[in-house]
């Protein structure tokens, strides 16, 4: 089913909330609520510099990527023991499968947490657990991908990987976040071609405020199969065809992109403009705790400022399994409960 009837715009965001999904880029840090935050931080007994939940989230009013970065390295400060990494994904993975979330590809920051003497085991086994809990007791398929900070040095992310080898069956792959510009994905060729030979999959956050040719590297150095963010991508024709001709995935955050000030509204963001050009662009939260947004606020409130429709729904819902690690039997499941939702909706 590539083509589907068209639902009545009253009928969109029903049909929008209720069709499964995956969600392809969330950082696990990114959906410590501040409520969390402050339950975590009583529980390990940490003094924090807010007095309390609404002064912590009046903070975050967000100029660009490091104004953001900055408070969200010092949220999660407050995670110190293995059931503090479990009850932030289990909150997660429950908020995700309230949105019809059916697969999750969660991004985790090691080094915020290594850095302070929380160690890798800690950190990896609590998020691993509450992944095979959701899958049990909500049904909701997880997998774990770790991410080297791109602020730090190559050196860094080596000794991260090797600290994670271990562990290496519990995570699918590795990607690249932080602050982007200036940290040009070269900078980890060697660290990514080291963890291709390992066969993990790779992503890497590029154009999201940095240029095209970031994008450009992350596909021809770091051999990526998916773009985190990419939105830059439309100021290069060429990158545009090469992205669609490859069928490489971009996992777009709309309001992470407006709260960031990527895009002055909603209404001008360009995912619109992706889908129609033929790119597989996906829809996704990024840090939802900060940006006001979990999967169905995200999709509800793009739609509405941009005038996507039915078609459009389909399209990114289908994206988003087509792009996701899942083995094929999964995402053939996955399909095949998309095609029935929409069946429903005549
Ligand atoms: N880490 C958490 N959220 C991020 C984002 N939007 N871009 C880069 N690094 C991040
Ligand atoms: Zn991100």
């Amino acid at each position: 089913m590539n083509s589907v009837r068209p639902v009545s715009p009253d009928r969109l965001p029903e049909l929008l909330r209720a069709m499964p999904k995956a969600e392809l880029h969330i950082h696990i840090e990114g959906s410590l609520e501040p409520e969390l935050i402050f339950a975590l931080a009583k529980r390990n007994g940490m003094a924090l510099p807010y007095a309390n939940v609404e002064k912590l989230r009046e903070a975050y009013a967000f100029t660009n990527l490091q104004s953001f970065l900055d408070i969200y390295y010092a949220g999660a400060s407050v995670l110190i023991t293995e059931q503090d990494f479990y009850d932030m994904t289990r909150a997660y993975l429950e908020r995700a499968a309230q949105d019809n979330v059916i697969h999750a590809e969660i991004f985790f920051d090691p080094q915020t947490h290594t850095a302070r003497g929380v160690s890798m085991e800690t950190v990896i086994k609590g998020l691993h657990r509450a992944c095979v809990d959701a899958q049990a007791e909500l049904g909701i398929s997880a997998a774990l991908i770790l991410c080297f900070l791109r602020h730090l040095s190559e050196e860094e992310a080596f000794e991260t990987l090797e600290q994670a080898l271990p562990w290496r069956d519990l995570i699918i792959g590795v990607g690249l976040d932080s602050g982007e510009v200036g940290n040009p994905p070269e900078k980890f060729a060697r660290v990514f071609a080291r963890c291709r030979e390992l066969g993990l999959h790779l992503v890497a956050h590029a154009g999201e405020e940095g240029p095209p040719a970031y994008i450009w590297t992350a596909l021809d150095l770091l051999k990526v199969e998916r773009i985190d963010h990419g939105v830059q991508s439309a100021k290069d024709p060429a990158l545009m065809q090469r992205l669609a001709k490859d069928r490489i995935a971009l996992t777009v955050c709309p309001l992470s992109n407006l709260k960031l000030c990527v895009f002055p509204d909603l209404a001008r963001h360009n995912l619109r403009q992706l889908l129609d050009a033929g790119l597989a662009a996906t829809v996704n939260s990024d840090d939802p705790a900060y940006f006001g947004g979990y999967m169905n606020d995200n999709f509800t409130q793009t739609f509405a400022a941009t005038g996507m429709d039915a078609q459009h729904a389909w399209t990114l819902a289908r994206n988003s399994f087509e792009a996701s690690f899942a083995n094929a039997a999964t995402r053939r499941g996955h399909m095949e409960r998309l095609t029935a939702c929409f069946e429903t909706f005549r």
